[in-house]
């Protein structure tokens, strides 16, 4: 980080924000140093949309069927020579199936879980820290507070997970008919859970919409909720405190360029492409 601090300005995404998550979950993967800014890359490409188009473009699709080929490889090599990583792990390890019987992971499975956790794990954390910047700088009195006592920097982050969260919106099935508020959701409905919109709802929070990192957040919908809730929860909060640890420690003081910002257009993730400060 020593290089970074001398020039001056960055830009905190490129630089910072998406170079921390890559390393964290290439290592826990096992992805080898020389593949990881290429595995990274993908993943982004393959969450791109066009504006006003739900359908993958081509290159989108392309950068799936990559990355497909590129984990179905990574677990074939890691099954010839394992490793300490978490797929040699997965190759190891045996589950109990329905019938009560032990039975080992499935090519199918070890290859979408290696997708989830790479995707999940890359672009979550990566917008949270590029949401988390300029919101700190909109929040000068929080800024200070988190510089001046980095043990407040957990909550910063908490607040900004609440505030800006990296993934609006949830999918799910209706298993049986729900009634909520008046209104039954019928058994078999698709529907889309809008979490982001939770986390401002101001029947659980009062004045929503300011940022306030002594608030107090029952329920974090931001990282999910029930049996799906994120499982890389406490390591991407983790993440997230060390990485603004290690920049205020080194940055405390900086300005975004707003007006040069720039933001993603992806599924089922928001945030931003480019955010460039100066100190
Ligand atoms: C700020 C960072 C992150 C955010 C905002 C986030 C958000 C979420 C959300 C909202 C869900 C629930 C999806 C649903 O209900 O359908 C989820 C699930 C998941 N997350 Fe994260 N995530 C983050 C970081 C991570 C990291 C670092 C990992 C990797 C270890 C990870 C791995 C997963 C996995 C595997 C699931 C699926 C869990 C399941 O279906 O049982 N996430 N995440």
């Amino acid at each position: 980080m020593g290089e970074l601090v001398e020039r001056g300005s960055c830009d905190f995404v490129k630089d910072y924000a998406a170079v921390l998550p890559m390393e964290i979950i290439s290592s826990l993967l096992g992805v080898p140093d020389e593949d990881r800014v290429a595995v990274r890359e993908r993943v982004d490409i393959s969450l791109t949309r066009e504006p006003g188009n739900p359908v993958p473009p081509p290159a989108a699709m392309q950068a799936m069927a990559d990355t497909s080929r590129y984990f179905t490889d990574l677990i074939e090599e890691k099954r010839r020579r394992p490793k300490e990583d978490l797929i040699s792990q997965l190759l190891a390890a045996e589950i109990e199936d329905d019938d009560g019987g032990k039975r080992k992971l499935t090519q199918q499975e070890l290859l979408g879980f290696a997708g989830l956790v790479a995707g999940g794990g890359n672009e979550t954390v990566t917008k949270l820290l590029g949401s988390a910047i300029v919101l700190f700088s909109r929040n000068p009195e929080a800024h200070a507070e988190m510089v001046n006592d980095p043990f407040r920097i957990p909550d910063g982050v908490e607040e900004a997970l609440r505030y800006w969260p990296p993934s609006h919106i949830q999918g799910r099935s209706a298993t049986r008919d729900v009634e909520l508020h008046g209104c039954v959701i019928p058994k078999g409905s698709r529907v889309l859970l809008l979490t982001a919109a939770a986390c401002r709802d101001e029947r659980e929070f009062e004045d929503p919409d300011r940022f306030d990192m002594d608030r107090e957040i029952p329920i974090q919908l931001a990282l999910g909720h029930g049996v799906h809730k994120c499982l890389g929860s406490y390591l991407a909060r983790l993440e997230a405190s060390v990485a603004f640890e290690e920049f205020f420690e080194r940055i405390p003081n900086y300005e975004v360029d707003e007006e040069n910002c720039k933001r993603v257009h992806m599924t089922n993730v928001a945030g931003y492409a480019s955010v460039p400060i100066r100190w």
